[in-house]
């Protein structure tokens, strides 16, 4: 299992639109997908989706119920695991409740292919959570300044707090190809500056397309409702890719996963 988190510094950017359509993208090559909505104080992938989950995370950390149960099947193939407030409790794990996770982790996750964990604006701890027990990076960022200098701040302070080295960029609501190439290129020039380490690479470029508006109102991923914007086509691009990133070592990433988990 490959998991991902998908983060942003500033809100507003497309991180949930993102996150559900690319797992539509991989489900549709036959990959099990499930995404963690973590995103403490506008957790709404269930809403984008037009469900209503019953139970969430908390029922799983006060013992009511098994990380297993609470994992909700969607019309799109894809997963969900519901987090609501008990996301708030992630940061302050009891040992015990650590424990009790982390034993249920392997039965509830090891089936899937890919994890991505749609979290919060901000760098709370939250946020620096969740994007240190994922094996990967995606930062989603716009043409607007204030989004690049968000993304940079995010990164700087993961790689600062964390040592985070490796992130890769999305550029969202991008006019054409040339003006996402161009943020990434000064995103990467900053970065190169001020944090030689840090590797960042280009994941892929979105467009800005009024599909997306429609979608979320519809509560319908894009890649359904308009299967051949060029959006969607970009957004399987990135499914691709992606893919490809995939490993044949299954059972390392999780061993690798798990170990990440006891160490936050
Ligand atoms: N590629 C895009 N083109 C047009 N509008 C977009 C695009 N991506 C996101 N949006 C708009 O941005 C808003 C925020 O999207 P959302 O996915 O909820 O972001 P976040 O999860 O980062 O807060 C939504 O109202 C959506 O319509
Ligand atoms: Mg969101």
């Amino acid at each position: 299992m490959k998991s991902f988190s998908i983060a942003s510094g500033k809100g507003g950017v497309g991180k949930t639109s993102f996150v559900i359509n690319l797992s539509l993208a991989l489900s549709e090559l036959n990959q099990k997908v499930v995404i963690f909505d973590a995103d403490l104080g506008l957790a709404n992938v269930d809403i984008m989706l037009g469900i209503s989950p019953k139970f969430d995370i908390r029922y799983v950390l006060n013992g009511t119920l098994t990380l297993k149960d609470i994992i909700h099947p969607t019309e799109y193939k894809f997963s969900l695991i519901p987090a609501g407030a008990g996301i708030y409790e992630l940061t302050q794990l009891s040992a015990s409740q650590k424990l009790l996770l982390r034993a249920q982790m392997e039965e509830a996750l090891y089936p899937f292919d890919f994890l991505f964990f749609d979290i919060s604006a901000g760098i709370s701890s939250n946020v620096l959570f969740f994007s240190q027990l994922a094996e990967e990076r995606i930062v989603l960022v716009t043409p607007e300044p204030t989004s690049m200098a968000d993304a940079y701040a995010y990164i700087k302070v993961l790689y600062k707090q964390g040592k985070i080295k490796n992130y890769q960029l999305v550029v969202n609501m991008a006019k054409d190809e040339e003006e996402g190439k161009k943020i990434y290129q000064q995103i990467l020039y900053v970065v190169e500056k001020f944090l030689p380490e840090v590797k960042i690479t280009l994941l892929g470029i979105l467009p800005y397309d009024e599909c997306v508006k429609k979608a979320i109102r519809s509560q319908i991923p894009y890649l359904s409702l308009c299967p051949d914007a060029k959006i969607s086509i970009k957004i399987k691009e990135i499914a691709y890719k992606i893919l490809n990133q995939k490993t044949q070592r299954k059972e390392i990433e999780f061993k690798e996963f798990l170990e990440r988990f006891s160490n936050l």
